[in-house]
């Protein structure tokens, strides 16, 4: 990372200024840095710098948190916690959804105390019995009666809905530049149909490690030989491409990809889907990179075999063999979308050293388990990959947190691990005014 860096135009802050004695700290750990290095221990160690990553990087942008069909009729709601913030999710009758932190506005218990459930036509905090409605307005004090004055009304969070993902940001002014990712992510997702989909499993991992440590691992496919399942499907050729220095293994799989991927664009093009890579993971606020794969085998699913794991395609989708629509948003999060499923996977931060992987499988809202697809053969490639990933987490937190670790340098083909940190730093800078 460079300490000297220029803020591009538009990072601007979201929020007021950090305390003098924190920019100085988090400026002495950024100039420590080395470019094209992993980052130092203290990125992971540090307690100062993980308040400051919750209060300056989720508190101030946009973080993926669910998808529609999670919360798919009216008075569906989900409860999260995003570092010291408990928010809820909520589908009103009229389809639309809001966002409000779960802090009561008397003397401040969460009020939805569950995961998930349904709301009736009030929402009502256990403690004293004060009510809202779902517009967060107080209706009623509790038992004893009535309230003073009027009460503000529930706290809301921003939130935002793309293709049938939800974002959320808990900043008061929240980045502009989510409607831009919105308007050119949109032809991408829109016709794998989403919002229509509906959750056939969700698995919460907790790694043990620093957040940044997960989303580095998901940034770079140069660990995939720990992957045996996810490489039946996936080719990993990221970044730059050196044939003469591959094996005769390697050629051959690179010639396999390169076959493919003729065919495949082939499909994509009668189909009008496009699949150009857009690359923006720094430079704004809301960073994000997509492309569509193609994948080995048969080029259908991530599955064993790479065919389809659902016979019921999504949305109006006729054609199986379309790979995978690879899409990623900084700080938090990552999809696949293909023709027959979508995987969502959501990163929050539980403390400095764990960190919550939430993957979800989402198929044909009219896919029926058993007719059309088997769960296991669904599953069984992402749930073998994550329990890897985790492994690779907590071991490089073990071992980063040595006072023996100094950072090596950064392949080429971990080039995203870079762009990840250089996006961490401008927001930083950014955010805490550095
Ligand atoms: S804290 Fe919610 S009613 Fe008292
Ligand atoms: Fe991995």
């Amino acid at each position: 990372m460079n300490a000297s860096l220029q803020l591009p135009p538009g990072a601007a802050r979201h929020g007021p200024p950090a305390p003098e004695a924190l920019r100085r700290h988090v400026a002495s750990l950024l100039a420590a840095c080395e470019p094209g290095h992993a980052l130092p221990g203290a990125f992971f160690t540090d307690d100062p710098l993980y308040q400051a990553d919750l209060d300056y990087i989720f508190g101030r942008h946009w973080l993926f948190i669910a998808s529609e069909p999670e919360i798919p009729e009216g008075g569906d709601y989900r409860t999260y916690q995003i570092g010291p913030w408990p928010i809820f999710l909520l589908r009103r009758d009229d389809g639309s959804i809001a966002a409000f932190h779960n802090t009561c506005r008397h003397r401040g218990s969460r009020i939805l105390q569950q995961d998930s459930g349904i709301a009736g036509a009030t929402l009502q905090c256990p403690y004293h019995r004060w009510s809202y409605d779902l517009d967060g307005k107080v209706l009623g004090c509790g038992a004893t009666g009535e309230s003073p004055a009027p009460q503000p009304p529930l706290k809301r969070v921003h939130v935002k809905t793309l293709a049938g993902l939800i974002f959320v940001c808990l900043a008061d002014e929240p980045p502009a530049d989510f409607d831009d990712m919105a308007r050119r992510m949109t032809p991408y997702l829109a016709p794998h149909a989403l919002a229509r989909a509906k959750v056939a499993k969700q698995v919460d991992i907790l790694e043990h490690g620093n957040w940044k440590l997960t989303i580095e691992n998901n940034r770079e496919c140069f660990h995939c030989a720990g992957h045996p399942e996810l490489l039946c499907s996936l080719f990993d050729f990221f970044g730059a491409v050196d044939v003469e220095r591959m094996s005769a293994a390697e050629r051959a799989n690179y010639a396999r990809f390169l076959a493919a991927s003729a065919e495949v664009q082939a499909i994509w093009r009668r189909l009008g889907l496009p699949w150009q890579a857009i690359e923006e993971l720094h430079g704004r606020a809301t960073a994000f990179r997509t492309e569509r794969l193609v994948l080995d085998g048969a080029g259908e699913s991530m599955t064993p075999d790479t065919r389809s794991a659902s016979s019921r395609l999504l949305g109006g989708l006729s054609e199986a063999r379309l790979g995978t629509l690879h899409y990623h948003t900084q700080p938090n999060a990552w999809f696949h979308f293909l023709s027959d499923h979508v995987l969502t996977f959501a990163t929050l931060p539980i403390d400095r050293t764990h960190t919550l992987v939430r993957s979800t499988w989402l198929v044909h809202a009219d896919a029926e388990e058993g007719r059309d697809y088997d769960l296991e053969r669904l599953t069984s490639v992402w749930n073998a990959t994550n329990s890897q990933d985790a492994h690779f987490v907590a071991e490089t937190q073990r071992g980063a947190s040595s006072p023996a670790y100094r950072p090596g340098p950064i392949a080429p083909n971990e080039y995203m691990v870079g762009l990840f940190h250089t996006w961490y730093e401008e927001r930083l800078r950014a955010e805490l005014g550095l």
